[in-house]
Order: C-alpha cells, then sequence, then structure tokens
C-alpha cells in the first residue's frame, strides 16, 4: 500500500504562504499521489485551487452537530471545502484540556460524515511504558469506529525535538494500536509521527508505518515535496 504523508501545518503561515505551496504542489506532485494538507481552518478556501481534491485536511473539528456550539467548526461546513480528513487529538490540544472522550465524540462526527479522523496517540516521557496508548486507542474508538480511521503514533517526547524512538519501539506502537482496534472491530491504518525529516525518513520507511504525520518540515515546500516522492 502507498504511504499516507500528512502535513500539520498547526498554527503557521498566512494566504500568501498557502498559494504558493498549493501552486507548487499542483506543479511538482501527481495528482493521484498520496498526500494529505492539513492547514488552519481560516486558509481551507485556498485549497479549493489545489488539484487533488483527495489530499485536503484540516486540524480538528467539532465534537458535536449542534449549531449552538460558539467557536466550533461542523463537518458540513469543512465538507463544503472538500475536507476528507481531521488530525484529531494532536497532542498540543490534549495539552489545552482535551479529554479522550471528547475525542471519541470527535471521531463519531467524523466518521457520521465520511471524513477519516487522524486519531494521534503517543507516551509522554521516553521513558513511559508503551502501553500507556492502549487506552487512548480504546476510548478513542468507543463510540464509532470503521476501517477508515487512521492513527498517528506521536510520542509526545518526539516532537518538535529531533529525538526520535527506535524501528522497533515504533514497530512495538504500531502493532500495539492495530491489535487493539482489531480487537475492536476495525482494520486502521497506523502513521508515525515525531521529529521525521528529509534525513531520517528513510530509514524510517524501514518501519510498519502507513505513513508519515509532519510537522516543522512540512513548512518547507521542497523538503515536503521530497518526502513525498521519496515515499511513493
Ligand atoms: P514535528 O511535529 O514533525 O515538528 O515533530 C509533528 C506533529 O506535531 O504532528
Amino acid at each position: 500500500m502507498r504511504k499516507l504523508i500528512v502535513a500539520n501545518f498547526k498554527m503557521n503561515g498566512d494566504s500568501e504562504f498557502y498559494r504558493s505551496y498549493i501552486k507548487n504542489i499542483n506543479k511538482r506532485l501527481d495528482k493521484d499521489t498520496n498526500f494529505v494538507l492539513c492547514p488552519p481552518f481560516v486558509y481551507l478556501s485556498e485549497f479549493s485551487k489545489l488539484k487533488n481534491k483527495n489530499a485536503i485536511g484540516c486540524q480538528d473539528i467539532a465534537n458535536i452537530v449542534n449549531t449552538k456550539s460558539t467557536g466550533q467548526i461542523s463537518p458540513k461546513m469543512l465538507k463544503e471545502f472538500d475536507v476528507k480528513y481531521a488530525v484529531v487529538g494532536h497532542s498540543e490540544r490534549r495539552a489545552n484540556g482535551e479529554t479522550d472522550n471528547l475525542i471519541a465524540e470527535k471521531v463519531d462526527v467524523c466518521l457520521s460524515h465520511e471524513i477519516s479522523p487522524i486519531i494521534c496517540v503517543g507516551e509522554p516521557k521516553k521513558s513511559s511504558k508503551i502501553d500507556y496508548i492502549i487506552n487512548q486507542v480504546k476510548i478513542a474508538l468507543s463510540k464509532n469506529k470503521n476501517d477508515s480511521v487512521i492513527f498517528a503514533y506521536e510520542p509526545i517526547w518526539a516532537i518538535g525535538t529531533g529525538d526520535i524512538p527506535t524501528i522497533s519501539k515504533i514497530n512495538k506502537a504500531i502493532d500495539l494500536i492495530k491489535n487493539t482496534a482489531k480487537e475492536m472491530g476495525a482494520n486502521v491504518q497506523v502513521l508515525y509521527g515525531g521529529s521525521v525529516n528529509k534525513e531520517n525518513y528513510i530509514d524510517l520507511l524501514n518501519s510498519k508505518a502507513d505513513g508519515f504525520l509532519l510537522g516543522g518540515v512540512s513548512l518547507k515546500v521542497d523538503d515536503y515535496i521530497e518526502i513525498v516522492k521519496g515515499c511513493k
């Protein structure tokens, strides 16, 4: 299966940045390449110019479909902008108080509207037991699940630090996530995320990861395109 390469731009960029990024992607990546770009909500309109309509994602989604939800963005609104994927439960949101139960509600909202959730799980410290992630997986899938669910194994200690787990630790985490999901009735894909760059991704291709969730490196379009092409 082709690797899925997801760019999480976090709270970076402006209109000009996204316009030029999309121009580059349209010119240099095939329409059918397996990549996903997740900009902040306010720039989604720029992505109408992206040739690959399957490559549009976002960084969060509302946990309930109720118009009395100040500040939230509904799946219906996202679908107007061709959004096919939503990152859910990123550790930077969990650090702001997002709970496993809230994440389960967001997963349900995604799946009820044919949006694939990319659910982030990961242990807080390098010394933490890897079993930590089992509960995160179980609760995330407790309200709804199917085979379009994607997980991203993102150890918190590896995000933006340049420190990455060994291939064997990544494989162990991926097996745990896949087996836990399978026991609950879903065959999921699992990406790896945390300090992936254009040097280490080649080695990381030896892991069982079905693709990568990229943060910092995706801000340089040349590096992002190099990784996407290298994973083809
Ligand atoms: P990083 O971020 O690639 O900059 O470590 C990954 C992420 O937070 O998803």
